[in-house]
C-alpha cells in the first residue's frame, strides 16, 4: 500500500519524513503558502533535519547553519547541475545547456565568471553609470520646472530606471540610436516593450519552475517569445556597446552549440531574467527602507556627498557625468550595510542540491543521516536571516546592522556564542552562488549614489507601513512587495 500511494517510510538512519496528505504534491501547498512558517514548525517538531515530500520529490531540509558546510562544500555525492539546467529549460524553452546532453560544449559557469567578475567589472560599471544618469534625468522622469515634485511609486520608479539601464548595459544600444530623435524614440520604445514583456513573463516564472507548461499561459508565453525575437542574433548584432557577457555568449552559441536561432535567443532571455528579476525588487526594498528611515538617509547622503567631493566631482544634472570607480564603490560601507539589510529582510532563495547516489550526510553535531539517490537537499537561508539569535529583533530594519564599531563592514555574527560562517546568503552558496553578485551590488550602489546626489526624496505618507512580501515567489530570490508605495522626488538645488 505504501508503494501504491507513493509514500515513503522512514528507514533506520534517515531523517524524519512527512509525506503530506495529497498524493504526489505531498506538503507542496503548505510549504508554498508560507515556507518560513512551515519550516520553523517542522524544525520544532523534528529538529535540524527532516524530509518533506514536495511535488513528487523528497526534499531534506537542513536547518542548522553550522551544518550548511556539509552541503555547500561541493562533495562528490551532490549534483547542482541537474536541477539548475532543468529549471532553465522549463522556464525559457531553450535546449539543454548541460554539455552532457550534447547540444553544446560551452562551460556556462566559466562564461559567467569570465564576463561578470574581475577584469570584466570596470566596463560594466562605467556603462551602467552612464546609462543610469541618462535614464534618471531624461525629460519624462522629471517635471519641467525643477522646483516641482514628481510623484511615482517607488517600485515603478526603480523598475523603470534599473531595467532600462541594466538592459542597455548588457545588451547595448541600437547602432545609430543616438543620431536622430526618431532613432532615440525607437530605442526607447524597444526598452519599454521589453520591460512590459519582462513583467508579464516574470509573473508566470514561479509556475514554470514548478513544472507547468508555458502553453497554459497565453500572455506570459507570448511575452517570452516577444523578448526572444528581439534577441535573435541577427538583431543583437545590429547593436553597439554590447557587454562581454552577451557578445561571448553569442560567439559560443554560434561556435559550440547546435541550437537553432530561436533557442540561441532564448538563452539570452534567460540572462536578461537572471540579471533583472532579483535586482529590481532588491533596489525597491533598498530605496524604500532608506527613504523611510531618516537616520539611514542622513548617513547615506553624507557618505555619497563626501565621496563625490573627495574625487572633485560636481553634481550637475545639466551635465550629468558623475563617475565611480570599482575601488570607490567598494569603499561605501554605509550603502553596503543599507543594501545588505534590505536584502536580509526580503530574500527567500532556496539552495538546492541533488544526491547522485545513496550516501551518508555528516552534520556538525556528529550525527549522520542516510540520503537516497535522487533525493533533494535544500537550505532555506531566510531561516538564518530571520533568526533572533543571529539578528536581534530580526523584523526590524536597522540600516547599520552590517557595520562594526569603526563604521566598517561587520563580518562577525554569532549563534549560541559560536561564530557563524554562513549568516547572509541572498546570492546562494558554493558553486551555484550568483556569478553576477558583484555587479548587482555595484549597480544598486550606483543607483543609490545618483538618486541621493541628484534628488530630494520623500514618502507621500511618512507613516506608511512596510508592504508584505509576496510569498508566491518564495524560493526564487528577492521577493516583491504585494503593493507599491508612493514617493515624491525633485532635483536638488545644488
Ligand atoms: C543565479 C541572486 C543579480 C546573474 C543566482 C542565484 C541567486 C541569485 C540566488 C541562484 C543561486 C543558486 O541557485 O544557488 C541574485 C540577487 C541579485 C542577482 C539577489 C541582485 C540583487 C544578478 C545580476 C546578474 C546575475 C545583476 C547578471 C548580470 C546570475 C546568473 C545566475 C544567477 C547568470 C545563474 C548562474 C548559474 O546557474 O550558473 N542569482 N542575483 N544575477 N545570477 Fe544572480
Amino acid at each position: 500500500l505504501w508503494l501504491i500511494l507513493g509514500i515513503r517510510r522512514r528507514l533506520p538512519g534517515e531523517p524524519p519524513v512527512e509525506n503530506g496528505w495529497i498524493p504526489y504534491m505531498g506538503c507542496a501547498l503548505q510549504f508554498g503558502a508560507n515556507p518560513l512558517e512551515f519550516l520553523r514548525s517542522r524544525q520544532k517538531k523534528y529538529g535540524h533535519i527532516f524530509t518533506c515530500k514536495i511535488a513528487g520529490s523528497y526534499v531534506h531540509f537542513l536547518c542548522d547553519p553550522f551544518s550548511y558546510h556539509a552541503v555547500i562544500r561541493q562533495g562528490r555525492h551532490l549534483d547542482w547541475k541537474k536541477f539548475h539546467f532543468a529549471a532553465s529549460v522549463k522556464a525559457f524553452g531553450h535546449e539543454s545547456m548541460d554539455p552532457s546532453h550534447g547540444y553544446t560544449t560551452e562551460n556556462l559557469h566559466q562564461t559567467f565568471l569570465k564576463t561578470l567578475q574581475g577584469e570584466a567589472l570596470p566596463s560594466l560599471i562605467e556603462n551602467m553609470m552612464e546609462n543610469l544618469q541618462t535614464v534618471m534625468l531624461q525629460s519624462n522622469m522629471l517635471k519641467s520646472s525643477s522646483s516641482e515634485w514628481e510623484v511615482d511609486g517607488i517600485f515603478a520608479f526603480c523598475y523603470k530606471v534599473m531595467f532600462e539601464s541594466g538592459y542597455l548595459t548588457l545588451f547595448g544600444k541600437e547602432l545609430d540610436g543616438d543620431k536622430t530623435i526618431a532613432c532615440q524614440q525607437a530605442q526607447k520604445a524597444l526598452v519599454i516593450n521589453a520591460l512590459e514583456n519582462f513583467k508579464e513573463f516574470d509573473k508566470i516564472f514561479p509556475a514554470l519552475v514548478a513544472g507547468l507548461p508555458i502553453h497554459v499561459f497565453k500572455s506570459g508565453h507570448s511575452a517570452r517569445e516577444n523578448l526572444a525575437k528581439t534577441m535573435l542574433h541577427e538583431n543583437l548584432s545590429k547593436r553597439t556597446k554590447i557587454s562581454d557577457l552577451i557578445s561571448l555568449r553569442m560567439q559560443l552559441n554560434d561556435s559550440l552549440s547546435t541550437f537553432n536561432e530561436l533557442s540561441k535567443a532564448r538563452t539570452h532571455v534567460a540572462i536578461l531574467w537572471a540579471s533583472q528579476a532579483n535586482t529590481l525588487p532588491a533596489t525597491f526594498w533598498t530605496l524604500f527602507y532608506l527613504i523611510r528611515c531618516p537616520a539611514a538617509l542622513k548617513a547615506a547622503t553624507e557618505e555619497v556627498k563626501n565621496m563625490f567631493e573627495r574625487s572633485n566631482q560636481k553634481v550637475d544634472p545639466k551635465d550629468p557625468k558623475l563617475v565611480l570607480t570599482r575601488e570607490q564603490l567598494d569603499n561605501l560601507p554605509v550603502l553596503d550595510s543599507i543594501i545588505k539589510e534590505a536584502m536580509r529582510l526580503s530574500s527567500a532563495s532556496l539552495n538546492v542540491r541533488v544526491a547522485k547516489g545513496d550516501f551518508l550526510l555528516h552534520l556538525d553535531n556528529m550525527e549522520s543521516y542516510r540520503i537516497r539517490k535522487d533525493d533533494v537537499i535544500a537550505l532555506y537561508p531566510q531561516m538564518l536571516h530571520f533568526d533572533p539569535e543571529i539578528y536581534e529583533d530580526p523584523l526590524t530594519y536597522k540600516y547599520d546592522r552590517f557595520l562594526d564599531e569603526k563604521g566598517q563592514e561587520k563580518t562577525c555574527f554569532y549563534r549560541g556564542g559560536r561564530r557563524l560562517r554562513y549568516f547572509y546568503m541572498p546570492f546562494g552558496s558554493g558553486v551555484t552562488k550568483c556569478p553576477g553578485r558583484f555587479f548587482a551590488v555595484h549597480e544598486i550602489k550606483q543607483f543609490l549614489s545618483l538618486v541621493l546626489a541628484y534628488f530630494e526624496m520623500e514618502l507621500l505618507d511618512s507613516e506608511v507601513k512596510v508592504p508584505p512580501l509576496d510569498q508566491s515567489r518564495a524560493g526564487l530570490g528577492i521577493l516583491q512587495p504585494t503593493y507599491d508605495v508612493d514617493f515624491k522626488y525633485r532635483l536638488k538645488t545644488q
